[in-house]
């Protein structure tokens, strides 16, 4: 699966910043939906004793407090000029996550249903994404800190066969949300791991109520998702050196 390069095509990066920005529906579902509130609770928990915080794929919204973070930055896609006014302490970049080139600057980095979202162009792309997140985030953060990946994954079975339709899927794909890739949380710990993390210590999100899927809410049990938190440290000395 390595024949290419990391990438998100430029539909999906449109999709996502049209999609997510300006998206009250989706604002207004994190709040009131439960499976939601124990995400944002999860998410809460890691940034206890957090002083230099980055946010990935925020989209406008901290899922967790941040008035005692003394530093806090957040990237996505977009960033709009309501994301400064409701949070003039953070410091904003509209970016591709992709393209971080931050070293050694945070002690905790999150990432909150995001990995799901950088598609690539076909199955072995979103593969080197992954990869790709994965290397970029262990770069960006200090010896000692650690990545909070708070992820949809499914279940190898069902991505087995999901890999099979997602190229006629990214074809004719008919939805305003964008298409997605989850992952098995194996593929994800496996991408942790070799690029020098450690622990990945997992904890499940109960699937109570309703979730958002592909920008309908849906029973959680009517979908073969599981939500879960994975912590992931990056050693004090480094015993394994990061791809780039
Ligand atoms: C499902 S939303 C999650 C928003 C927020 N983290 C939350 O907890 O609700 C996914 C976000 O990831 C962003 N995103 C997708 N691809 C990205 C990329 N390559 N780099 C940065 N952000 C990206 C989207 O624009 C969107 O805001």
């Amino acid at each position: 699966m390595k024949n290419q390069e990391a990438g998100q095509p430029s539909v999906a990066i449109r999709k996502n910043a049209e999609f997510f920005a300006g998206n009250d529906w989706y604002k207004a579902n994190q709040s009131r939906l439960q499976i939601y509130q124990l995400i944002a609770e999860a998410a809460a928990q890691e940034v206890k004793a957090a002083k230099s915080v980055l946010d990935i794929g925020n989209g406008g919204i901290f899922a967790f407090p941040i008035a005692h973070i003394p530093h806090v930055e957040a990237i996505d896609l977009f960033v709009d000029e309501s994301f400064s006014a409701r949070y003039p302490e953070v410091h904003w970049r509209k970016m591709n996550v992709l393209d971080l080139d931050d070293r050694g600057r945070f002690d905790t980095m999150v990432m909150i249903n995001r990995l799901h979202h950088v598609t690539g162009r076909n199955v072995a792309q979103c593969y080197e994404n992954l990869s790709r997140v994965f290397e970029v985030s262990f770069r960006a953060l200090q010896p000692e800190g650690k990545l909070v990946v708070i992820e949809s994954t499914v279940p190898d079975w069902f991505l087995a066969i999901y890999k099979l339709i997602f190229p006629i899927l990214l074809k004719l794909w008919p939805l305003s949300h964008p298409a997605t890739f989850q992952y098995d949380y194996l593929d994800i710990h496996r991408a942790a791991d070799a690029v020098g993390f450690q622990d990945g210590a997992t904890t499940w999100i109960p699937k109570i109520g309703s979730i958002m899927t592909l920008g309908l809410e849906l029973s959680s049990w009517l979908t073969p998702i599981r939500v879960g938190k994975f912590v992931y440290k990056k050693p004090a000395m480094l015993t394994r050196s990061a791809k780039s």
